[in-house]
């Protein structure tokens, strides 16, 4: 974890604490949710029409999470969470990287993304089949952001899709230590050990802290 300010928000009035995510991805919002259990209430910028649609022009994924955290939480009162992430495949120099949702043209299918990935990666051994799930998450406050969280997870590229669970690059990724894709292997089992489950742990520690601090 790393505190960017010290500067503590107002406290929250609602019993149970709400988060805002800085994000139109569902599946995204679904996963957090997921992950934070019942006990906090989790909704996304869905159907928020007034708040703007932040252009993701960072080369970072730190660099994203903050512009999405602090440009929305300039809008909105209380904690707003942003999440950027993405697969980095070392044999084609990190890519997709910040790109990952993007990678095959400005609004894309996730198929057609994965399938950009697999053309590219055609005919490399399994030895140069590296890759990684990366997650950094920004807390922002009043366009102020308050800390940031970093999630990996190490594996390696399938040859082919494989599964239907998950979302975007989910059925060409097998975690360290399994021979499934995440798009074979149940919710629950990605959640245990995925990047973005990494992050948000490191942000439930630094939550109970903050709102242990509000009361
Ligand atoms: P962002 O909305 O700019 O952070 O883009 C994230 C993109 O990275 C998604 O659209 C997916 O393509 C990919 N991605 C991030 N997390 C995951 C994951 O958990 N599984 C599969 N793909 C992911």
């Amino acid at each position: 974890m790393r505190p960017e300010n010290n500067e503590s928000a107002k406290p929250l009035s609602s019993e149970k604490p709400k988060i805002l995510l800085a994000t139109r991805n569902r599946h995204k919002t679904v996963e957090i949710q997921m992950m934070l259990g019942e006990g906090v209430i989790v909704s996304d910028v869905t159907g928020l029409a007034h708040l703007p649609e932040i252009e993701e022009t960072g080369v970072t994924f730190e660099e994203n999470s903050k512009l999405k955290a602090e440009g929305i939480s300039r809008h909105v009162s209380g904690i707003v969470l942003a999440d950027d992430s993405g697969l980095e495949v070392d044999a084609l120099g990190k890519s997709p990287g910040v790109y990952s949702a993007r990678y095959a043209g400005p609004g894309c299918t996730d198929e057609a993304n994965t399938a950009l990935v697999l053309k590219k990666m055609k005919g490399f051994p399994d030895e140069v089949r590296s890759a990684r799930f990366r997650c950094v998450l920004a807390v922002a406050e009043n366009g102020v952001t308050l800390a940031i969280f970093d999630g990996t997870i190490e594996g390696m590229l399938a040859h082919e899709v494989r599964g239907k669970g998950g979302f975007g690059y989910d059925p060409i990724f097998m975690p360290e230590g399994h021979q499934q894709t995440f798009g074979e292997l149940s919710s629950e089992i990605k959640h245990t050990m995925s990047h973005r489950s990494r992050a948000l742990q490191q942000f439930k520690d630094w939550w109970t802290i903050k709102l242990a601090e509000r009361c």
